[in-house]
């Protein structure tokens, strides 16, 4: 059956979805990587595409941006669609002096400061973690392509433009917190209440500490770098 944000059919996604944030993205990967791609979903736009990857089954489907609509995508396709892997693959601003642009970080567990959790009613602070099994095997295709990467914990911030940035960045830096993002938090804890597996892999598009911002041509050249880390652990995955 479909879902309300969703009209592909179980068994139309893969057992492995990697999620940009941009619809746009997702049909970019389908139209570059995938063989035989076909379009499963569109509903408002966040198009999800299924082909294969040197053989294997592979998924790509937006999730918008923001915690909100990571968490009703990937809840959605762990629960409705039999989707056991979700690897998102996005964009960060770095928070570390020792992250530059282009660089990857891999998003070993995501701190928030939304009140995704509060819905479990645990009697203190989750831990949102990445899936062991497809951290190694990201690191793997990391170490195999020589790409400069870091692993580490993400912050998935409710805010873009928040009216104490400075102050709220300064309290993570503190704690070793290497990049800013939106989605990755509550795609790990999704994954950890459903039983699946979740990674998030994100591309430095912009310092929080330098300024520095990275021009459009080097955010698709990275974005590309970080699609064959993914499109590699996808094959790990399924062997
Ligand atoms: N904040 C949140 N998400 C982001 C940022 C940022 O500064 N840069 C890229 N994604």
């Amino acid at each position: 059956m479909s879902t309300a944000h969703n009209s592909a059919v179980p068994g139309d996604f893969a057992k492995t979805v990697l999620m940009p944030g941009d619809p746009l993205r997702a049909k970019f990967i389908a139209e570059t990587f995938l063989t035989d791609a076909r379009l499963v979903n569109n509903v408002r736009g966040i198009q999800g595409y299924t082909g294969t990857y040197n053989g294997v089954p592979v998924s790509v489907m937006a999730s918008g941006m923001g915690m909100p609509s990571m968490g009703i995508y990937s809840y959605e396709l762990f629960h409705d669609y039999g989707v056991e892997n979700i690897m998102r693959i996005g964009s960060a601003g770095t928070l570390s002096a020792d992250v530059r642009v282009r660089d990857i970080v891999v998003g070993m567990g995501a701190c928030t400061n939304s009140n995704y959790a509060s819905q479990y009613g645990l009697a203190g602070t989750f831990a949102p973690i990445a899936s062991y099994k497809m951290m190694r095997a990201a690191i793997d295709a990391c170490e195999k392509l020589g790409s400069r990467y870091h692993v580490g914990n993400l912050l998935s911030s409710d805010t873009f433009y928040a009216d104490n940035a400075a102050d709220a960045n300064a309290g993570w830096q503190k704690m070793g917190v290497l990049a800013i993002e939106m989605e990755a938090a509550a795609l790990y804890m999704n994954a950890a209440r459903l039983g699946k597996n979740a990674l998030a892999i994100c591309t430095i598009s912009d310092s929080l500490v330098t300024g520095e911002a990275l021009p459009a041509i080097d955010r698709q050249n990275s974005f590309t770098e970080m699609m064959e880390i993914a499109l590699r652990t996808a094959v790990t995955l399924h062997g």
